[in-house]
């Protein structure tokens, strides 16, 4: 079709076979019409507060790294600049995550935290399995220990690498792994005990502190040393800036590796997460692959092969643009507007809070027991009325009785647009206290259910 001789509204009109390959070409303006306006009715992500990934980032940066959108990172020896941006950022988050000074700071740049942790554990089982072998005995069950609190991440490394799931389940408003039964699930074939800093479902840390004491004291008793993996996917760019003297960190000597996502409170569109080693030896060689076909010899050990620069050189602009005095200053204020929100909503009378300490700027509510006519999810509903984007979900086991309606609150967000947003969800359970609520919880797929993608 030759269309430069068409109007663009002719062009808008040209269809779009769903079912087949597209057979010939179309205008660039048609091409682009054609994926615009499918978009259109996805959710803006600006109002998504579901989600903890970045949406808004400085035009300079933008510009960046949309001129860096064709390389590929994976190709160090022919962009051993930016490979040398990842190095210098793994030995700063070392240092932010204070680990030891002597020690040679290891880690990569993932494309997000479900690869940093997939890596982390990885690691664990190998270390494991190594110092079972050497010892001469069975290396044939590993397992990990963690809370029912863990995001899917987990749960996927353990099943897809074969790994027995140890965990610990939540009760109705006990939403954090403690070493409070530690002892059940606990024993020589641990391969690590992972702990969250900041939390997918309530935003609250695990207890570090608890969990590495009864670890000290399972070594006194039985001489098997567990490491811990902290998951800081939300709390490893918070906790440092936030909390300077709290030690959630490599301070704790049984900390052997930490993880976050650059895509979330690192402030950087997706897909960047981070892995970082207590030390070198503790990314088991055995993991690294060296390959000569890109030119130069490059070693990689990640899950991915190719992957886009962009997030890696946007990740290290806002790193140097923001220090820490930017990203405590920013972080305050997303806290401080999260306890605005937080306390707008406790005060509406329809809300009690689940988390109450709030270290990272996630308000996790459920309806007060009195409140009959409407549910969790018939809020999220409703608000979506006016754009906006709220988790509803049930908790883990064994805790599914508790609904939460979770708002993630991130740097874009002041103080009008969260009152603005306070007001949406009291006036949307106004009306739902009127003229009551229909809505039941999403049904999760079982294992027999299939879907197009994987
Ligand atoms: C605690 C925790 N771990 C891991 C992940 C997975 O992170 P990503 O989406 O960066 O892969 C998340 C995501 O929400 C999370 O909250």
């Amino acid at each position: 079709m030759h269309g430069e001789k068409l109007t663009p509204y002719e062009q808008f009109q040209t269809e779009v076979d769903v079912d087949n390959f597209p057979k010939g070409e179309m205008t660039p303006r048609a091409a682009r019409a054609y994926v615009e306006s499918h978009l259109w009715t996805d959710a803006n992500p600006m109002l998504n507060l579901s989600s903890f990934v970045t949406t808004y980032m400085e035009p300079e940066v933008t510009e960046l790294m949309a001129m860096n959108a064709h390389v590929n990172y994976i190709d160090h020896d022919m962009y051993p600049k930016s490979y040398h941006l990842e190095s210098v950022m793994v030995k700063w988050l070392h240092e932010l995550w204070n680990g030891p000074k002597d020690a040679e700071p290891y880690g990569t740049a993932t494309v997000g935290s479900s690869e940093a942790c997939m890596l982390a554990g990885l690691a664990h089982k190998w270390n494991w399995r190594q110092a079972r072998e050497k010892a001469g005995k069975d290396a044939s069950r590993p397992n990990m220990v963690t809370g029912g609190n863990v995001q899917i991440v987990w749960k996927k490394f353990l099943r897809y690498f074969d790994v027995e799931p140890r965990i610990v389940p939540l009760q109705p408003g006990k939403y954090t792994l403690t070493a409070e039964q530690l002892d059940q699930y606990v024993d020589e074939n641990t391969i690590c005990v992972v702990a969250i800093a900041g939390q997918t479902f309530t935003g609250e840390d695990d207890d570090f502190k608890g969990i590495h004491a009864w670890l000290d004291e399972y070594e006194k008793k039985t001489g098997i040393s567990i490491p811990m993996h902290i998951d800081g996917a939300s709390g490893g760019f918070i906790h440092p800036f936030l909390y300077p003297d709290y030690e959630w960190d490599f301070r704790m000597p049984r900390v052997a590796s930490i993880n976050a996502s650059g895509h979330k409170y690192g402030l950087t569109y997706p897909g960047i997460g981070w892995v970082v080693f207590r030390e070198r030896q503790i990314f088991n060689e055995g993991l690294v692959f060296y390959v000569n076909y890109l030119g130069g010899e490059s070693p990689t050990a990640t899950l991915n092969f190719s992957r886009n620069a962009a997030q890696i050189i946007g990740q290290a602009y806002q790193m140097v643009r923001y220090g820490r005095e930017g990203y405590t200053r920013i972080m305050r204020l997303t806290v401080d507007n999260a306890e605005h929100l937080r306390n707008r909503l406790v005060e509406s009378g329809y809300f009690e809070i689940m988390n109450e300490t709030q270290s990272i700027p996630v308000v996790a509510l459920t309806l007060k027991k009195g409140v009959k006519k409407f549910n969790e999810f018939d809020v999220s509903f409703k608000v979506r009325e006016k754009g906006w984007v709220l988790s509803a979900y049930s908790m883990p086991p064994d805790a599914e009785s508790v609904n939460s309606l979770r708002i993630v609150v991130r740097p874009h967000l002041n103080r009008n647009s969260v009152n603005d947003l306070a007001d949406d969800i009291i006036n949307a359970c106004k009306y739902l206290e009127e003229h009551g609520g229909t809505a039941t919880p999403p049904q999760l797929h079982g294992h027999k259910k299939t879907a197009p993608k994987c």
